[in-house]
């Protein structure tokens, strides 16, 4: 399904449960291009399912989530690769994956979704850290965290 929505996220009465606890009931809204939209709310309230339900991580029961152009719910796995390329996700607990350096950690997204050489990858993450604090360069081996 493609053509309808124009914001860059929207929401159209999602609902989400888990086993008989329910999270979303029929949630609707919409973030334009260019907006930032802030989610409050207490512990449990359903937050990260809707982070994770934006990413795809998690599918809704019912109701259908805009990325733009593209209704996500059923979208096929490439077709969300592609769509995933458009967004940012940092995890609460940890951004980086603990069993890579930083160095690998940065490599990670260039070797999986470019086409870029070994030698190319290893150039711009140099390139990038080099430019990053100074403590970042001898961290270069360093484990995430
Ligand atoms: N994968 C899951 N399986 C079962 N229950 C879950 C799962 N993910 C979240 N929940 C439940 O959904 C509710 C909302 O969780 P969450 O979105 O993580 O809350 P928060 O607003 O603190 O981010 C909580 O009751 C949580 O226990
Ligand atoms: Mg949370």
């Amino acid at each position: 399904m493609t053509g309808r929505n124009t914001a860059a996220v929207a929401f159209e009465q999602v609902s989400k449960s888990f086993g008989a606890k329910q999270v979303l009931r029929n949630v609707s809204f919409e973030v334009p291009a260019g907006q930032a939209l802030c989610i409050l709310g207490r512990s449990g309230t359903g937050k990260s399912v809707t982070l994770k339900l934006i990413i795809s991580l998690l599918k809704p029961d019912s109701g259908n989530i805009w990325i733009e152009q593209d209704e996500i719910t059923r979208l096929k796995a490439h077709e969300l690769s592609r769509v995933r390329r458009k967004m940012g996700f940092l995890f609460q607990d940890a951004a980086l994956f603990d069993s890579l350096t930083l160095y690998e950690n940065l490599a990670l997204p260039l070797l999986r979704l470019t086409r870029k050489s070994r030698q190319e990858v290893d150039f711009v993450v140099d390139k990038v850290l080099r430019h990053s604090r100074a403590e970042c360069v001898s961290a270069l081996d360093w484990p995430a965290h």
